[in-house]
């Protein structure tokens, strides 16, 4: 293979079942927004992977325009962005159902997610689910994406993409798509339960204290803080201090991933505080940072016509790049188009 060089882009996707929490929005919507600034930028609201699992339709187009929300309100610009959803950009179904003959078997069944999803059920799940990596290859190498920002349980499927874009550039003798390269980091690209330290934030863990939405209010969010769970210790004073504190070090972290910060920085700052002054701190800064954007995400969703057509013109732009991707992974598979 020779080492054609390709314009550096990131591409990431985001799932669109129900509600955005602070997990999403440290873990990824903060960093895609201040990647903007970087490189250019394609980020994707994936409902064709929401619907590997059940999804009622009203839910899920309301859920797509609430992630669209999410990241305008944070500060997305669709005119340097491009933001769209899935659907709308139908080459990602066509590259997907190419690379679902590309990957092989043995590939999918090594796949940790699938199998943590479908677990004893696997005979009752949807074919998509077994499939979903593949679609995700397609949706990244359809934009020749060299970057793809994602948290550490998405590395595999990354990992995967690179052995689709391996084995079909060797199988057609091309060079044609890249090898893309995750990115994972952050200080909180694991932000745990406000109830549980040892589990990730979820939105669809059963009790609403144990995670901060981005819809929540300012009350809501101080309360959310204050009963946070913690241990009887103050806050040591240095990192180390806080190995086997999991719900100390969580908000540790998320205290810095909002101040664009380090953990060590905010130890040194409030080392041999207790929780009556941490907590209050932490929840006034959450709630500086977080309120404008669920302000701002009410009122998006509030007349959902500016959102559709940043959607729509999103999905102009990325049909310009994934078009003609497409119309030559054609050519090179030997489709005849007349
Ligand atoms: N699988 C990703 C997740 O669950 C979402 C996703 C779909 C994605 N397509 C992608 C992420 C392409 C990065 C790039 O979070």
């Amino acid at each position: 293979m020779s080492d054609k060089k390709f314009t550096p882009r990131v591409f990431s996707g985001i799932k669109p079942s129900g509600g955005l929490q602070l997990g999403n929005y440290l873990g990824a919507i903060k960093r895609f927004v201040q990647m903007q600034d970087e490189m250019e930028t394609v980020y994707c609201v994936v409902d064709l992977h929401a619907i590997t699992v059940w999804q009622d339709p009203k839910e899920l187009a309301n859920g797509t325009r609430e992630v669209a929300a999410g990241y305008l309100a944070a500060g997305l610009d669709p005119t340097k962005s491009i933001l769209f959803n899935q659907s709308q950009v139908a080459a990602h179904a066509e590259l997907g159902w190419i690379f679902n003959c590309v990957a092989r078997m043995g590939w999918m069944n090594r796949m940790t997610q699938f199998k943590d999803k479908a677990g004893a059920n696997a005979e009752k799940v949807s074919l998509g689910l077994y499939a979903y990596p593949s679609l995700m290859a397609a949706d990244i190498l359809l934009y020749h994406a060299t970057h793809v920002p994602v948290g550490e349980d998405q590395k595999q499927h990354v990992e995967l993409t690179r052995d689709i874009a391996a084995k079909f550039n060797h199988d057609f003798k091309t060079d044609f798509f890249p090898m893309t390269e995750p990115i994972i980091d952050g200080p909180a690209t694991r932000v745990m339960n406000l109830r549980d330290g040892t589990k990730k934030m979820s939105k669809s863990g059963e009790s609403d204290m144990e995670r901060v939405n981005m819809t929540d209010d300012a009350d809501t969010i101080v309360k959310k803080f204050k009963k946070a769970k913690t241990d009887p210790e103050p806050l040591p004073d240095t990192l180390e201090g806080l190995k086997d504190r999991p719900e100390a070090r969580n908000l540790v972290d998320i205290y810095a991933a909002l101040n664009d910060s380090t953990p060590d920085a905010v130890i040194g700052e409030y080392a041999g505080a207790g929780w009556g002054r941490f907590k209050p701190a932490l929840a006034d800064l959450a709630v500086s940072k977080l309120a404008p954007i669920a302000d701002e995400m009410a009122r998006l969703m509030d007349d959902p016509t500016e959102i559709d057509k940043v959607l729509k013109n999103g999905a102009d732009r990325a049909r310009a790049i994934a078009d003609p991707v497409l119309a030559q992974t054609y050519d090179i598979v030997g489709f005849l188009r007349s």
